[in-house]
């Protein structure tokens, strides 16, 4: 089956390569900030049902039930079996994905809902409409090339507003923003287990980690962070976790995936530490990765080099834009 993910527009590289690791996606193409993908059988499906629980930078998915175009729109909606896919009530929403010209948007000039409603109306046997929750959505998505008649799958629930980081008990002003965290764990492409974050500050990614089911694992060399860590923990309602003292570079356990912000600083003096730092680190990462790590850098940071020297992959790199002075590298290894 065709799919369509409906993807954030702050990030898109990023939105894709998330959706891509939890769903399991090969092949894909993105047209503006739409994902396109063919699934196929139950497993396909179950991965689309589970990544709908997870998926932070997608804010719906559709099934696509037939393409047109604007000219034949009308004639294919007449032409579909209906009643093979509703269900009890139904209503038409349309979205635009072309840019606005002057003060018509190609909604308002092309298509009214109410009128290709009405065609469906027609096809149906019981028809009812309920445009407050359908239990049948479905969604016209226009774009320059392709009109995409869908139906709404799933409608992502987030909640990541509730939970940033000056609204947690443990507040650190570098924690991630809870929706970025999500995505930076779910880049490692976990489905079960443990997710270690060896600078595990106070948290924010194991939160995301716990509530996701997976088991957290935390180190930090400061005690003071790892207690503002279990505060938030518990105050997440995560309690199956492990947290421990430890300095990154000397872990000796071995994890399937690793998610991890990375200390960084501003002076030049810092910049030479740290650069050591991060390579010891990512040393002692080779030793430990069994399967994935998504690891953030500042972007000052010379981590392709650092990242060659220490005999790790890079899988995939995103750039996250921060404040004017910080942008964020997000990379994937292997
Ligand atoms: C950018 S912060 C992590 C922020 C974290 N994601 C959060 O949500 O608060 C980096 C953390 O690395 C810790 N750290 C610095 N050097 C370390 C080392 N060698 N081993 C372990 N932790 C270290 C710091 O104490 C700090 O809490």
């Amino acid at each position: 089956m065709k799919l369509i993910f409906q993807l954030s527009g702050e990030n898109l590289p990023l939105a894709a390569a998330e959706a891509a690791a939890v769903a399991g996606l090969r092949k894909y193409k993105v047209e503006g900030r739409l994902l396109v993908v063919n699934v196929a059988g139950e497993a396909g499906a179950k991965a689309i049902r589970e990544a709908a629980k997870r998926l932070a930078y997608t804010s719906s998915i559709h099934r696509v039930l037939f393409t047109a175009n604007k000219k034949t729109l009308d004639a294919k909606i007449a032409g579909y079996k209906w009643n093979t896919v509703y269900k009890e009530s139904f209503a038409v929403r349309i979205s635009s994905h072309i840019a606005k010209e002057g003060s018509h948007s190609a909604k308002e000039a092309v298509f009214s809902e109410k009128d290709l409603a009405a065609i469906i109306w027609k096809k149906l046997k019981k028809p009812v409409v309920n445009l407050e929750s359908p239990k049948t959505a479905i969604e016209i998505i226009i774009t320059p090339k392709t009109v995409y008649c869908c139906l709404l799958l799933h409608k992502l629930k987030h909640d990541f507003e509730q939970r940033k980081p000056h609204l947690r008990p443990g507040f650190s002003p570098v924690s991630l923003h809870p929706k970025l965290a999500r995505a930076i764990v779910n880049l490692t492409g976990i489905k079960k287990g443990a997710l270690c974050d060896p600078f595990c500050g106070t948290g924010g990614l194991l939160i995301e980690a716990g509530l996701m089911g997976f088991k957290p694992v935390g180190y930090d060399i400061d005690d003071e962070m790892l207690d503002k860590a279990k505060a938030n923990m518990l105050h997440c309602g995560i309690e199956n976790f492990v947290l421990s003292m430890h300095d990154a570079t000397l872990i000796k356990h071995k994890y399937d995936y690793v998610a991890t912000d990375l200390p960084y600083g501003r002076s030049s003096k810092a910049t030479e530490e740290l650069n050591s730092l991060y390579l010891s680190f990512l040393q002692n990462l080779k030793r430990m990765l069994k399967k994935r790590a998504a690891v953030v850098f500042p972007d000052t940071a010379p981590y392709t080099a650092l990242i060659k020297k220490a005999g790790l992959k890079l899988a995939g790199e995103h750039t996250h834009y921060i404040h004017k002075t910080l942008s964020k590298k997000i990379v994937v290894l292997e």
